[in-house]
Order: structure tokens, then C-alpha cells, then sequence
């Protein structure tokens, strides 16, 4: 299908449809008619056959206690396979309704309070909290930026583990809000150390469908069975196919002992369900979602592309940060804007409801993420917002 009959087939309005990103507007942003580009869903339909999928079981009508089929499984385990190259054994397969609550389970099932528990910031907010409200001590290793291209600090990163004696590193591969999406090597520096000082990996691998360009996704699941032992791997069908709220997400967990203790202490504070709704979808998404998919990322790409070229154009002194990986661009506006004006020149200004850099790293006042799986005249509206402002100053 072309982009364009994607885009028309599948864009739809959003408004008044109880959406965080549309219509809590004024409730966290004061102003109700900005263009909204923060939360990471999209202004995409689901595929047809998903749609069709929940249909049928809507007309059924019944929505009792349910139980995850073998083909369920099977479906997951088939995806994992054929876009990741990822082997994954039925056992190792557990749920939860969401993965930021999964996080919040790791941090209390497999720390204690104090505990330290690394992240490398900037990073998704929620994994901060996760470790504040949880009262444990956030250790942070900021990534290293050379103009708009990050790293691991890998030296940084085990003399913190070493010195706080860090319990538990979350990872976030790919890396939003910075797109990358990390190679082999990489992942297999921070694992080893992780494995030298005894540190947990939760590896939250959520947007591992979302990649651009001739970028290849590695799962931490591949890189060697010897860090099994101390692996715990997060996916969903959530950001791929637009079925946030519909609860459904995966914890792989391939090594048996550090299951069972999983399962053990996740009963004492979990005894929800799965998601029926949640588990149709995610199936029917990847049996039958692969077109779909591949249409989708050519509007991130084009999207993204756009604000590139556009900016690189009018706007020289903005970095953007190449996008490997994930549907957020990521951008350092501190050539224009003095940090502590990027608030009011993005909302007030430029019109528009952004993630703000400070939310991800306190370092990163100054830097703004825009969601690009979204119709391309939003996205072109905004960039033509931002250019004409920046023009103005
Ligand atoms: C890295 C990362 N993890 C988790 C989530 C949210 O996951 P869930 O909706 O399953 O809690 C997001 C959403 O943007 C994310 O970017």
C-alpha cells in the first residue's frame, strides 16, 4: 500500500474519544488547542484484521474469566522469530498490564528499600519513578551526547554500579527518547558488567518493532545464554500496533530459577487477570499485522525525515538526534532557546504539546521529543511552527 492510502485509510480524529494525548490537553498542558504531540500512541486505526478480531468477540458478548490459548503463544513466539530473530520458549513467557507496572513489580519483588537501581539517562520518566516511589535510591548514568549522537558512559556506568553498589539496572533497548537502538557490542559491554558485579537486567524491549533504516534490533534474549541467569526481558504489542490501553504485555524470563522466585513474590501483589481483549488483539495483530506494520514505518520514516530536512534547512543550530529506532524524534533546541525559555516558546509560541527534555534527564532542559507516528500534516504543521518561531527570535 502506498503511505498515502495508509495515511487515508487509517488516520483518524481523535478527539472526545477520553485520549490522554487529545483531550486531557488542558488538564496537563492549560491549553486545550495545542497541536498534541507528547504521548507515545498514535492517530493510527489497528490493522483490519485486529479490528475484526475484537469485533467478533464484542458481538459474542460475553467477557468472563478467560484462559491464553496455545495459539497465543504461538503467534508471540512466531513474531519474535520471524522480525527478531528472538528464540522464545513457551515457559519463559509470563503477563502483565502494562510494563511500567511490570517495572514496579521488579523493583519491589527484586530490591529492597535503599537499594540502588541504575538507569541511563535521559530516559522514559517512568522508570525513574518506578525506583522513587518504590523508595529506592535512583542512581543515573547520563548517555554521552556528542552532537546529538549517544553512547553508553560505560566507564561511568560500572564505577557507579560499583560505588552504590547498584542491584539492578534497567535498560531501555531501543532507547527513547534518543532512538537508538543498540548493536550487539553494546549490549554485550553493559551485560558483562552487570554479570561482574551481580546487577539484575530488566530489559524493556518495548519498541523493538518500531525501527528505521537499515538498523537491525538485538534483543538482550541474543546476545549470549550466559546472561540468563540474571535477564529479565519486557515486550508488548502496545507501541507497535497502537493497543496501549488494551493491557496486554510480555516478561520473558528465560532462566527457571529467577522465574520461579518471579512468580512466587508476583502473586503477593498481583492477582489481575490478563487482558481477554488485550490477548485477542495481540494475537490477531501478529498473525496478521506484518503489512500493516511495514506501512507504518514508512510514515515514521517520512515523518521524521521531513522534520530533519526541514530543520537541518531553516533552523541549523537545532540537533536532531538520528532516529534508529522508536517513533520519537529527539531534538536539542539550546542553539535557539535559552533552556529555561523552551517552554513558552514550544506551547506558547509554537503551539504545540511536547515531551519536555527536563522529564527525561535533568540535564536536558533545552531538549524537546515529538511523536512522529502520527498523520504527516501535524507533523508538518508543527515543524512549520517551530521554524517560523525560531525565526522570529
Ligand atoms: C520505554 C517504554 N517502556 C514502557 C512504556 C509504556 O508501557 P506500558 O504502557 O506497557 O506501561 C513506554 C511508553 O512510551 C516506553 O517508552
Amino acid at each position: 500500500m502506498l503511505m498515502d492510502e495508509f495515511v487515508e485509510k487509517y488516520s483518524v480524529n481523535r478527539y472526545d474519544t477520553n485520549s490522554l494525548k487529545w483531550d486531557a490537553l488542558d488538564v496537563r498542558y492549560g491549553d486545550k488547542d495545542l497541536i498534541p504531540m507528547w504521548v507515545a500512541d498514535m492517530e493510527f486505526k489497528i490493522p483490519e484484521e485486529v479490528q475484526q478480531a475484537l469485533n467478533e468477540r464484542i458481538e459474542h458478548g460475553v467477557f468472563g474469566y478467560s484462559y491464553t490459548p496455545d495459539s497465543y503463544y504461538q503467534s508471540f513466539i512466531n513474531w519474535q522469530k520471524k522480525r527478531h530473530n528472538i528464540d522464545v520458549k513457551k515457559e519463559w513467557i509470563n503477563f502483565s498490564t502494562g510494563i511500567v507496572t511490570a517495572l514496579y513489580w521488579f523493583v519491589n519483588i527484586f530490591t529492597e528499600e535503599n537499594d540502588a537501581v541504575m538507569i541511563q539517562t535521559p530516559v522514559y520518566y517512568p522508570f525513574h519513578n518506578a525506583v522513587l516511589d518504590n523508595n529506592r535510591q535512583l542512581i543515573t548514568s547520563e548517555l554521552k551526547n556528542d552532537n546529538g549522537s549517544y553512547s553508553m558512559d560505560l566507564d561511568d556506568f560500572e564505577k557507579k554500579i560499583i560505588s552504590n553498589n547498584v542491584k539492578m539496572f534497567i535498560l531501555c533497548s531501543p532507547h527513547n527518547p534518543v532512538g537508538r537502538v543498540w548493536t550487539k557490542e553494546e549490549l554485550e559491554d553493559v551485560l558483562s558488567i552487570c554479570k561482574k558485579h551481580h546487577v539484575l537486567v530488566i530489559s524493556d524491549e518495548i519498541h523493538q518493532d518500531i525501527i528505521l533504516g537499515d538498523n537491525t534490533f538485538t534483543s538482550a534474549l541474543m546476545v549470549d545464554k550466559k546472561y540468563y541467569d540474571s535477564l529479565i526481558v519486557c515486550s508488548a504489542p502496545s507501541k507497535t500496533f497502537n493497543l496501549a490501553c488494551l493491557l496486554n504485555s510480555h516478561i520473558i524470563i528465560p532462566n527457571e530459577d529467577l522465574r520461579t522466585v518471579y512468580q512466587q513474590e508476583v502473586k503477593k501483589i498481583n492477582q489481575t487477570e490478563t487482558s481477554l481483549m488485550g490477548q485477542i488483539a495481540c494475537e490477531a495483530a501478529y498473525n496478521h499485522g506484518e503489512e500493516w506494520l511495514d506501512n507504518l514505518l514508512e510514515v515514521i520514516e517520512y515523518n521524521y525525515n521531513y522534520v530533519k530536512n526541514k530543520l537541518e534547512k531553516n533552523a541549523p543550530k537545532a540537533i536532531i538526534s538520528d532516529l534508529q529506532g522508536t517513533y520519537l524524534t529527539w531534538i536539542d533546541l539550546r542553539g535557539y532557546i535559552t533552556p529555561d525559555d523552551t517552554k513558552s516558546f514550544i506551547q506558547d509560541r509554537c503551539r504545540l504539546a511536547i515531551d519536555f527534555g527536563e522529564w527525561f534527564s535533568k540535564e536536558c532542559k533545552g531538549f524537546v521529543r515529538l511523536n512522529m507516528a502520527t498523520d504527516p500534516k501535524y507533523v508538518q504543521q508543527a515543524t512549520e511552527n517551530i521554524i517560523a518561531e525560531l525565526n522570529k527570535l
